[in-house]
């Protein structure tokens, strides 16, 4: 049995963990962090019931962290860095939901979240979380950075155009998330009045923090051929409790088929457990993937033109974090990597 200590239990991302691992059969849990409600059972911060519920948290500096042979860190970005550190000292594998760890130069990292990385030998050593991208590094790594969950629906719908070289001019991805995609703590945009009832875009252009992991991933998948691409990415506020729909247009280049494309698809997400893609005349929706660890994606050409319109769509808490994450801990140790997510 794999012993699992969760940093930052009491989060969305955290509670969804618990449940995942609740049916796991190859992971107990060894210990629960929070440091505001330290002394009191997982029950008293979610309204869940029994093994769950029953189990105490403990402030991260009373966590045993050499009991946890795998340890998820579910803390905001920045907060994260020093106990991912602790943990890997300790001896435990760690995968990380915060973006602490995701992007590979630090000063990309500091120029974007306003705060030096002050672990720059650990941040050298991880491994981006996307099994369909990093399987075989996934497997050897003692720490993964999980994927941020808008770059999961908008890079998995990119990465076989950007193998092939066919990412050209400015790519739009026009994202909704659910309100979980914010956590747990309440703020005035995440308020039930401002966000029920309204949609609202949020950080539109290039400014969201989302996009730099984005284009890393895909620049990355695009290799030495690094056509002139940018992407304008859009998020908005949805007024659903989870669930991430991204739209992303893509200007073909010239010469580029319909059914090239729809092969490259086929050949990239045939045998990958988590990725439906849908078949020609469907949309991805929301209803595809709430409550899975599925990616939905489809393609839709616009006739007469190079226009291409894909539709990606997850669980923000599942495929876009925790889910993800579990699938991460599968491969990590030679488990099949459904185990627990189905
Ligand atoms: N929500 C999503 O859909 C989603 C998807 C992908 C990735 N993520 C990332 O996953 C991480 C967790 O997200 P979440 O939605 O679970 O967040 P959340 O609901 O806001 O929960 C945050 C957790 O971190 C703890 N915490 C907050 N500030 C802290 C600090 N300064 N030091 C120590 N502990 C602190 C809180 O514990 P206390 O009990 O002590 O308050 C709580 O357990 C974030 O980095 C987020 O960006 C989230």
């Amino acid at each position: 049995m794999l012993k699992i200590g969760i940093i930052g239990a009491t989060g969305y991302t955290g509670l969804e963990l618990l449940r995942l691992l609740q049916r796991h059969p190859a992971a107990e849990i060894a210990w629960l962090t929070s440091e505001n409600s330290a002394g009191q059972r997982f029950g008293a911060a979610f309204a869940v019931p029994p093994p769950i519920g029953e189990h105490t948290l403990v402030k991260l500096a009373d966590a045993d962290l050499a009991a946890a042979d795998v340890v998820f860190c579910c803390l905001p970005h920045a907060a994260s860095q020093a106990p991912v550190a602790a943990a890997r000292a300790a001896g435990a594998r760690v995968i990380d939901l915060s973006a602490d760890y995701r992007l590979h130069d630090p000063a990309v990292y500091e120029a974007w979240y306003n705060h030096p990385h002050e672990q720059t030998a650990l941040l050298a050593e991880a491994v981006y979380g996307l099994p369909e991208l990093y399987r075989p590094e996934i497997a050897r790594a003692a720490l993964v950075a999980n994927p941020g969950c808008y770059p999961t629906s908008v890079i998995l719908g990119l990465a076989p155009l950007a193998r092939c070289g066919w990412l050209a001019g400015t790519i739009i991805a026009d994202s909704k998330s659910g309100v979980s995609g914010a956590g747990r703590t309440p703020t005035l945009k995440t308020h039930f009045v401002e966000a029920s009832e309204n949609f609202s875009p949020y950080n539109i252009g290039r400014v969201h923090r989302h996009l730099v992991e984005m284009e890393q991933e895909l620049r990355l998948a695009e290799g030495a051929a690094q056509n002139g691409w940018q992407l304008i990415f859009s998020p908005h506020l949805l007024p659903v409790n989870r669930g991430i729909l991204s739209t992303i247009y893509v200007n073909l280049p010239a010469g580029v088929t319909e059914a090239q494309v729809r092969e490259q698809y086929a050949d990239a997400y045939r045998a990958e457990p988590f990725v439906n893609l849908l078949p020609a005349g469907q949309v991805a929706t929301l209803a595809h993937t709430v409550h899975t660890n599925y990616i939905a994606i489809a393609l839709t050409f616009v006739p007469n033109t190079q226009t291409l319109i894909v539709t990606a769509s997850i669980d923000n808490l599942v495929k876009g974090a925790s889910g993800q994450a579990i699938q991460n801990l599968n491969i990590m140790h030679g488990l099949d990597e459904r185990m627990g997510l189905l």
